[in-house]
């Protein structure tokens, strides 16, 4: 096989080592490593006889060399070639158009017709001006094949970017969507598209419209996941978990897709299993989140939390973020409690399962002044479950929940701050029973493990709690009977959980 893609890993060491990392992060320049690039491109269906490839922010161009040099050890190779690859940095340009003159020469070896673009321009405002004219035209670019590893950057609002993707109707908050999207767009129908970003869009309240767009207008075929981490980019310190995946334009959605997984980038010892479509994006969910259960343990955790079958609506319960944003309250925050001021929670009063108040680590406020300014900030004294929104790596699970009793804090109204999740019944307290058991159920490790199945990020946000299965009222008074002054260890709430659902099962 003609190898494109390995001396495009000396030059990904040497650019990465003649350039500052801090540069390249700033305009989310991380560079595909030549195994990857190649999985990648082997994702693609065959049979093509004239492809028409995009990269958008192709960098040095291992993705289009990648399936170039797929492609012409393919049995049927196609009869032409043609890619466009848009760049906006010019000192990693030199390195793109030498990618292009190699993949030219082995076409031309292999006698396939090659047209290759390098288009210096910013890869947004481009194909906003073609999806506009698409409007008015049919003659547009369309391409049969898109490949991305698109920057990852947060758009600012006040940004040109935002400016040219309102106009395009496209509502994202991160680049790396933006350029999926567009790419998207572009294709025609029945043109296919692999990407690999981070799989923070699978959840969460930011990339509902993101999702919920491309699932309408692609489908899903095929998704990898990294297990580790940190080993898909390996020496890039890239932190984000990413994810491959393959779409192909319009059609309908497969009965199954495939799930796969590999640890790093051995990809010779890859897990690969099929599932039926509506388990990883359910039709009935109308935020289309995406759930990737990988193995035989994953489906055993979906099975065993199928137990609990109620939702925070049908208990009559909602969850919400804390509502003091400190800095923003500044003037009103007490490190210690006084007169004329209620408690004030931070995740540094979780101790044993509980709310501790006050907190004597002098760290953080203890209190916030009772006035009509701070009111609406404010809660009715009564039992809250709260969750930390950021744990620390130390901690075990994701998901750390404590009660707030009311008998052991005595105030009339109390505040949560802002990085807390606050559990509650249409803004006043739960029954004590029930608190119990709300907590025993978040501090178990099943519900962790099933949380994190489809939550990549360490945040954990309200939506997606609000998103997850509960115990049925009769199931949470059980569990709260076992807890008394402080939570059991984690080996008795999961047996205390796992004799919960011998009950029902
Ligand atoms: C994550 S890197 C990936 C590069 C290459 N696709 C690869 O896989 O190795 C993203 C690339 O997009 C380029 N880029 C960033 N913003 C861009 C924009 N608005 N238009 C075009 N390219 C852009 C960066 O310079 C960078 O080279």
């Amino acid at each position: 096989m003609i190898d494109l893609t390995t001396p495009l890993d000396i030059v990904r060491k040497s650019f990465n080592g003649s350039s500052c990392r801090d540069d390249r992060a700033l305009i989310g320049q991380f560079l595909t490593p030549a195994k990857i690039a190649r999985f990648m491109a082997s994702l693609f269906h065959e049979d093509i006889k004239h492809v028409r490839m995009l990269d958008a922010g192709a960098g040095a161009g291992s993705l289009f060399a990648a399936c170039v040099e797929t492609f012409i050890a393919r049995k049927r190779r196609p009869l032409s070639i043609s890619i466009v690859s848009y760049e906006n940095d010019q000192s990693i340009l030199p390195f793109l158009k030498e990618t292009m003159e190699h993949c030219e020469l082995r076409c031309r070896e292999a006698g396939i017709t090659f047209h290759g673009e390098i288009r210096q321009e910013e890869f947004i405002a481009a194909a906003a001006v073609q999806s506009e004219n698409r409007l008015f035209d049919d003659q547009h670019e369309r391409f049969t094949h898109a490949i991305l590893n698109p920057p990852y950057k947060k758009i600012h609002g006040q940004s040109t970017t935002r400016r040219l993707l309102d106009k395009t109707g496209i509502e994202v908050s991160n680049l790396y969507s933006a350029f999926v999207w567009l790419a998207a767009r572009l294709l025609e129908p029945g043109g296919e598209l692999v990407a690999i970003t981070p799989r923070s869009f699978c959840n969460g309240p930011y990339f509902r419209r993101f999702r919920i767009a491309m699932l309408d207008m692609m489908s899903l075929q095929r998704i990898h996941v990294f297990e580790s981490r940190k080993k898909a980019f390996g020496d890039d310190d890239v932190l984000q978990e990413n994810i491959i995946y393959h779409m192909i334009k319009g059609g309908r959605k497969p009965e199954r897709l495939i799930l796969s997984s590999s640890d790093g980038v051995d990809f010779e010892k890859l897990r690969s299993r099929r599932v039926p479509y509506a388990l990883v994006v359910s039709p009935s969910d109308r935020d289309s989140f995406v759930h990737l259960a990988l193995n035989d343990a994953d489906d055993s955790i979906m099975e065993r939390v199928e137990v609990f079958s109620s939702s925070l609506a049908k208990l009559g319960l909602d969850v919400s973020t804390g509502r003091v944003v400190d800095f923003r309250a500044h003037e009103f925050l007490r490190s210690l409690p006084e007169d004329g001021a209620v408690p004030l929670i931070y995740p540094c009063h979780f101790e044993s399962g509980f709310v501790k108040w006050p907190a004597e680590s002098g760290k953080k406020p203890n209190a916030i002044v009772d006035t009509p300014d701070t009111r609406d900030l404010l809660l009715p004294s009564g039992y809250y479950v709260v969750t930390k929104r950021f744990t620390a790596k130390e901690e075990k699970r994701r998901v750390v929940a404590a009660i707030y009793d009311p008998r052991k804090i005595k105030a009339p109204f109390l505040g949560f701050e802002n990085h807390l999740n606050y559990f509650h019944a249409k803004g006043n307290g739960l029954s004590g029973s029930m608190a119990r058991g709300l907590a025993l159920y978040l501090n178990s490790s099943l519900f962790d493990q099933h949380f994190r199945l489809f939550s990549g990020h360490t945040q954990v946000n309200a939506t997606d709690l609000r998103k997850m299965r509960y115990p049925s009222r009769e199931q949470l008074l059980r569990l709260g009977a076992h807890v008394k002054h402080q939570m059991p260890d984690q080996a008795t709430v999961d047996t205390i959980l796992e004799k919960e659902a011998v009950i029902e099962g």
